[in-house]
């Protein structure tokens, strides 16, 4: 944290995009301008100004958001926006195109810093660089904090702290189903998952990350028994019926590990983290897991051949910029349930924990997981040891995260699951 007082509590760098602009909305909707002092960042004054001019139109009481203009290419820039923020909340991507710079500037002002990354390649880049110096400096790094990788993180953190109060003892398998969702993508997401697999087929210590379960887990300590992402159809060990991949496990996954390394092992050295997308019972079970399976796998294989990678890119895919209306973001839903089993003195317990929104996962309820992000971070309301550091949304803000979530309509609830086992 910066020890002057910063110009303003909030900067969102990045807001004339789709997840900046849906973000700086929503806080300008949840804030009264004297509750929260918030700025907006770009490289394009014109739009900023459009923006703000938007802004003012549909709320109470912001006449005039103050605007900050740098280019995330200008460091120089970068340090003056970071200087005058307690908290920088970023969606300019792609993250490994336009990320380290600014996490560069946080990490020298002492900046708390909040972002939308799934980028698991850039997110070891910034641990391996920054991390050390975020300790020391004080700055708060918290990756991924929407819907890459809040529901699951945090969702996780809920199951446990269950665990260790109701049985004094942690979960030491814990799995991720996402159960339910309907959303849109934008350009600026598509152009990031190429940015991904662009790395992948040039860039051995990205092909690493992307191979290795613990790779975002601190350096020295990138290995553990966890078999790490399924990527096949199988039968679900704790519910019974199909399971198929999940397009976001390699990433929610990875966050997770790093969170119980982070916080010094409290789930164990053994514990194990799985995401799966439930598909059923029986025949028709099977045939489900199987499509979403491979139709997963032929994007991947698509994306990994550098002809067919840029000819989605240029032919098929959204240009930056381009995404979900408001109206878009503010419908769809999603809803995730994590069930958590573990031994205590007495016998098994399995715990589950159900974590969701009714808007659209990646954009309305993403704006809202980032928005207040920024917030707990800017008012210091956070149950985490770190005062600096890249960290993850639960080991940097941890439950106060969820408890202002659930405040704005989040479904965030924990229980014993029925049958568990005791
Ligand atoms: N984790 C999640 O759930 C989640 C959900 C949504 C998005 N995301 C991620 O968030 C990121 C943004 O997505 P998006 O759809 O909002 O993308 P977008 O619409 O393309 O927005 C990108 C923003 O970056 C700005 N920008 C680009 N180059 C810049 C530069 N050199 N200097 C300063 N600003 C620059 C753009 O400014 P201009 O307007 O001037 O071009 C725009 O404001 C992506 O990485 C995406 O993967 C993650």
């Amino acid at each position: 944290m910066t020890d002057a007082d910063p110009t303003h509590d909030v900067v969102v760098w990045g807001a004339t995009g789709v997840a900046g602009r849906f973000t700086a909305e929503y806080l300008v909707e949840r804030h009264a301008p004297d509750d929260l002092s918030l700025a907006v960042g770009g490289r394009s004054r014109e739009k900023l100004d459009a923006l703000v001019d938007d802004l003012t139109r549909r709320s109470d009481g912001w006449d005039g958001v103050p605007v900050v203009v740098g280019d995330a290419t200008d460091p120089e820039s970068l340090r003056t926006i970071a200087h005058d923020a307690r908290v920088v909340c970023t969606t300019v991507g792609p993250y490994t195109r336009y990320g380290s710079p600014l996490v560069e500037a946080c990490v020298e002002t002492g900046t708390d810093y909040c972002d939308l990354t799934g980028e698991v390649n850039w997110a070891r880049e910034t641990i391996d660089r920054f991390h050390e110096a975020a300790v020391d400096a004080g700055a708060r790094i918290v990756h991924s904090c929407g819907f890459d990788s809040v529901p699951a993180d945090l969702g996780t953190l809920i199951v446990q702290s269950f665990a260790a109060e109701a049985f004094d003892a942690p979960c030491k398998t814990v799995r991720i189903y996402l159960d339910d969702g309907s959303g849109s993508v934008s350009g600026g997401t598509l152009a990031s998952f190429g940015e991904l697999f662009e790395a992948a087929a040039t860039d051995p210590i990205a092909r690493e990350t992307l191979r290795n379960p613990y790779s975002l887990a601190p350096s020295g300590e990138r290995s553990g028994v966890d078999p790490g992402t399924q990527r096949w159809p199988r039968t679900d060990p704790l519910c019974g019926g199909w399971t198929a991949p999940s397009p976001m496990a390699p990433v929610n996954e990875r966050v997770v590990r790093r969170s119980n390394a982070l916080l010094g092992y409290p789930w164990g050295r053994e514990f194990r983290c799985t995401e799966v997308v439930p598909t059923g019972e029986g025949v028709r079970g099977a045939a489900a897991a199987g499509l979403v399976a491979g139709g997963l796998g032929a994007f991947t294989a698509a994306m990994s051949v550098g002809p067919l990678r840029s000819a989605l890119r240029r032919y098929a895919f959204p240009d930056p910029g381009e995404g979900p209306t408001r109206e878009e973001a503010e419908a769809g839903h999603f809803r995730i349930r994590v069930l958590g089993r573990g031994t205590a003195a007495d016998g098994s317990f399995t715990v589950e924990a159900e974590f969701g929104a009714n808007r659209d996962p990646g954009y309305g309820a993403t704006a809202r997981m980032l928005g207040e992000s920024a917030t707990c971070l800017a008012r210091d309301e956070v149950d985490s040891p770190f005062d600096g550091g890249v960290l993850t949304p639960a080991s940097g803000i941890g439950l106060p995260l969820a408890e202002r979530l659930r405040e704005v309509g989040f479904t965030a609830s924990v229980d014993e699951a029925a049958g568990g086992g005791r």
